[in-house]
């Protein structure tokens, strides 16, 4: 296993730029750390957050071609932004590249957006993205809550998303509205 996540992170280094390469270390510790407090496993884990950003550098039309190619349904927010392709890309890539499992493929397909009834994995994943260490900010306090509560971790992540894209005036991908509706009705979540 560590030979794996060693010969990943030499295709990472040479892949992105080295901000992004230091993210994807920070998302794997962090992924680590998150996966030991849930009770899950800690090299799946690793693994998918390392390489969750794979697709991120790619340009619009590097990832429009990619997914037309490979047959990946473009949604139409996905055509007018389409830097949000990146997880689905990225998760097509660790299958072809590094063999990931559907499970691990999903979590780094819906790493930006979220999704409705998001498993494990997505969350730890979702969260690992926004608190690893070399995030700006003052992140101390939702560190700690994603310690304690990581449904309620995830749920603020979702609404402050969507706050920033009304703040924005921008779109946002209804993903986001169906995983945010459902730590509210499901889960209770408040
Ligand atoms: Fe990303
Ligand atoms: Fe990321």
């Amino acid at each position: 296993m560590e030979e794996k996540v060693e010969k990943i992170k030499s295709d990472l280094k040479q892949q992105l730029s080295e901000k992004r390469y230091i993210h994807s270390l920070g998302v794997m510790h962090r992924a680590q750390e998150l996966a030991k407090i849930y009770h899950y496993d800690e090299t799946k884990a690793m693994l998918t957050g390392l390489v969750h950003d794979i697709a991120k550098e790619m340009s619009s039309e590097e990832l429009i071609d990619y997914a037309e190619k490979n047959q990946i349904p473009i949604k139409e927010i996905e055509q007018q932004k389409p830097n949000l392709l990146h997880g689905k890309v990225g998760a097509h890539l660790a299958k072809e590249k590094y063999g990931f499992s559907k499970e691990m493929q999903e979590a780094i397909a819906y790493h930006t957006t979220g999704r409705a009834h998001m498993t494990l994995l997505d969350k730890i994943i979702y969260v690992a993205d926004k608190t690893e260490e070399s995030r700006k900010g003052d992140l101390a306090a939702i560190r700690q809550l994603s310690e304690e509560n990581l449904d309620v971790a995830v749920k603020y992540f979702l609404t402050l998303s969507i706050q920033k894209a009304l703040e924005k005036d921008i779109p946002f991908d209804p993903e986001t509205v169906s995983a945010r509706n459902d730590f509210i009705h499901e889960k209770s979540i408040r």
